[in-house]
């Protein structure tokens, strides 16, 4: 019902949102992951779709279910997302990067459950970075336009101002973490060459649909 009153500001267009966190294995039984339920990425990857978009959602590990009318994928690693977010990029018209994803993966993945030694030693894991996707598509050579999250405990403002340059991103959405993990509503704060627009505490399904309003109005326009 809601989708049929919403203006459909993305008629025709592609968007691709990576949402939940990414999950990392140790061994077959354990792995390191990110708080994020994914529910903000999931309900802007409902409203692009609620305003007409041809919307693919990438996702990590969440208990969610997927909106109507989105082509979901899910996946568990960042290397995974890298690869399908990297594909579902070239001639996306928006890209909104929302997961929470694993900065490091462990460099050699047991193929058995490391036993404890008995000695009382913890094991001895390397850890490698992992690709930063949003980057990535944000330096394309015609990249859709991109939107990046950044969950920032301490100084907000110039983090993630410094963040929106360095990812090469027009639009970047803040929020002070992590209490905004899990919860139904989110304050966040915008970032673009202008400088700093904060929107009021919101549901996460209205700030969705503002949010979606707000990048839909940046695109380029079309001829018709
Ligand atoms: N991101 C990504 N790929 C990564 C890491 C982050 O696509 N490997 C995206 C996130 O989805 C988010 C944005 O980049 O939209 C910011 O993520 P964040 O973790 O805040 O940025 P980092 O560059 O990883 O910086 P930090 O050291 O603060 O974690
Ligand atoms: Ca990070």
């Amino acid at each position: 019902i809601v989708a049929f009153f919403q203006p459909k500001l993305l008629q025709g267009k592609r968007v691709v949102v990576t949402a939940g966190p990414t999950f990392e294995p140790i061994d077959p039984v354990r792995g390191i992951t990110n708080l994020s339920s994914g529910k903000m990425g999931f309900a802007l990857a409902r409203a692009a779709a609620d305003c007409g978009a041809d919307v693919r959602l990438i996702a990590g590990p969440t208990a969610l279910e997927t909106p109507w009318g989105v082509v979901r994928e899910d996946v568990q690693t960042a290397q995974q997302m890298y690869e399908l977010a990297l594909s579902a990029a070239s001639g996306a018209d928006v890209f909104i990067a929302v997961a929470a994803v694993a900065d490091w993966r462990v460099a050699h993945v047991s193929p058995g459950k490391i036993k404890k030694t008995g000695d009382g030693l913890p094991p001895a894991l390397e850890f490698v970075e992992n690709p930063d996707i949003l980057a990535t598509v944000a330096h394309l050579p015609e990249p859709p336009f991109c939107v990046g999250f950044a969950a920032e405990t301490d100084d907000l403002d110039n983090n993630a101002a410094a963040k929106r340059v360095r990812k090469n991103v027009p639009l970047l959405i803040g929020n002070l973490g992590p209490d905004a993990f899990g919860r139904e509503d989110n304050e966040v704060v915008l970032y673009d060459e202008h400088g700093v627009t904060r929107l009021p505490r919101a549901d996460k399904t209205a700030l969705a649909r503002e949010l979606i309003a707000v990048i839909a109005g940046r695109l380029p326009r079309g001829l018709f």
